[in-house]
């Protein structure tokens, strides 16, 4: 009696399970109600939710179908519990059966999640240092994660985002992945560090912030061609005999680049230097110079066009001012600083070293005078007296 009790128990939940599965209404009106409505669990996690079915229905038969955890009735409250969640791909259903074969049933959408083990970063077929315009592939590997339609892949170099690559691939349980990047390298990314990172997008249900795994650095070695350090003046340059030229086309690259000038007074090269240098032009040296500076990634060349003024009279100093600008101090002392007018271009530098050497710079003297005039006006009134 007791067997065939429990063999018709037995029968009967078999059969509404398959019963619910093929024939539940999941769009009643007076749905069960999930606390909270979705859920999102780490693998491994702890996870509950309430259901409230219909309180106003009776209902005959309510509970959850779940492989996994327990479940615990307080009125038309069950609640479904489960300390470990160790299960992919779970969907928990909470139905109700109510008088008239009325049944009813929501569904539970669960996101069991895993953060990758490990993110790293590479190049794809390539080895050793890259050239500025060429293409490359970034690879980032990401070992072990889940739900990979989640999965968002940043690649960066240094603070600068490259770009985000979502994955195609599907499926709840944790899988492997590589995604790439085509990366054209810029000079600027020349000692950058280059890496990625693994982010699961599991949405506001989801913890916040989404879990992020970040990859090792690879340290960028970009070549790239000749960058003149300066804008490059187009204007002549107009230089006066007997001057000095100072011609500068000084370039940063990656091999650092090298130099060749040429010149109008030699055919060849006559200068291996960002800098070229004449201590004193004649008229030969008029004419275009042309810095050409290069490595093998390429060439950037400049022209310099000099003029050389020549001189037809003595030669006369340019800076020198007239004498009879300088007003010369009636306290003077020390004639020998103005006895060089040539050198002055401003009258009162002269005037100030003079003017301030009795006044200010030594007032002991003075003093030292004083008490002398003193001394010795007493002693003459003294010896007059
Ligand atoms: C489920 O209901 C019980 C009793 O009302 C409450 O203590 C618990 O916090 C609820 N759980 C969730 C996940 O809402
Ligand atoms: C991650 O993977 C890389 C490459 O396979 C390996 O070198 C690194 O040690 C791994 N890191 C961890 C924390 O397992
Ligand atoms: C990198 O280059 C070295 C030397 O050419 C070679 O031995 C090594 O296998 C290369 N590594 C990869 C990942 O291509
Ligand atoms: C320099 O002079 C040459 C020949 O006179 C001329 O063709 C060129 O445009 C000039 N370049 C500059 C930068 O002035
Ligand atoms: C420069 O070239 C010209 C003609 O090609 C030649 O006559 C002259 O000797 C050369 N000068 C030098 C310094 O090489
Ligand atoms: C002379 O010096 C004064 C004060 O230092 C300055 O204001 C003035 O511009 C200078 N004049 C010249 C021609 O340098
Ligand atoms: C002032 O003159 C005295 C005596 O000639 C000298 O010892 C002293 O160093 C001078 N002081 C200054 C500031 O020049």
């Amino acid at each position: 009696m007791f067997v065939r009790f429990i063999l018709l128990v037995v029968c009967l939940v078999s059969f509404l399970r398959s019963f619910h599965v093929s024939s539940c209404d999941h769009n009643c009106a007076d749905k069960p109600v999930l606390t909270p409505s979705r859920l999102v669990v780490k693998y491994g996690d702890p996870a509950s939710v309430n259901c409230s079915v219909c309180q106003n229905c009776h209902p005959s038969i309510f509970g959850w179908e779940i492989p996994v955890g327990t479940q615990e009735k307080h009125g038309t409250l069950i609640s479904w519990s489960v300390d470990q969640l160790t299960e992919w791909g779970v969907s928990p259903m909470c139905y109700y059966i109510a008088e008239g074969d009325h049944q009813c049933c929501s569904d539970l959408p669960v996101t069991v999640y895993q953060p990758p083990d490990n993110v790293s970063i590479s190049f794809k077929n390539h080895n050793g240092s890259m050239s500025e315009g060429r293409q490359y592939t970034l690879q980032c590997s990401v070992k072990n994660t889940a739900p990979v339609e989640n999965l968002r892949v940043t690649f960066y170099s240094g603070q600068r985002k490259l770009d985000q690559i979502k994955s195609n691939s599907k499926g709840e349980k944790p899988v492997s992945e590589t995604l790439e990047l085509d990366f054209s390298p810029r000079k600027e990314d020349d000692g950058s560090q280059l890496w990625c990172e693994a982010e699961l997008h599991l949405g506001d249900d989801g913890p916040q912030p989404p879990p992020v795994v970040k990859s090792q650095h690879i340290t960028a070695t970009v070549h790239y061609k000749p960058q003149l350090n300066g804008l490059q003046s187009l204007d002549p340059i107009t230089v006066t005999e007997g001057e000095p030229l100072q011609l500068d086309c000084s370039a940063v690259g990656n091999p650092e680049p090298s130099y060749i000038w040429s010149s109008p007074s030699s055919n060849s090269s006559s200068s291996v230097e960002s800098v070229f240098m004449i201590g004193s032009v004649t008229p030969a040296d008029e004419g275009q110079y042309t810095c050409t500076v290069y490595n093998y990634v390429g060439t950037t060349s400049v022209e310099f066009n000099v003029t050389v003024t020549v001189l037809t009279t003595e030669k006369t100093p340019t800076t020198v001012t007239t004498p009879t600008t300088v007003t010369y101090p009636t306290t003077v002392t020390n004639p020998t600083t103005v006895t060089n007018p040539t050198t002055v271009t401003n009258s009162t530098t002269v005037m100030q070293p003079t003017m301030t050497t009795p006044t200010e710079r030594n007032r002991s003297s003075s003093s030292v005078l004083i008490h002398w005039f003193i001394w010795c006006f007493t002693l003459l009134f003294s010896v007059l007296v």
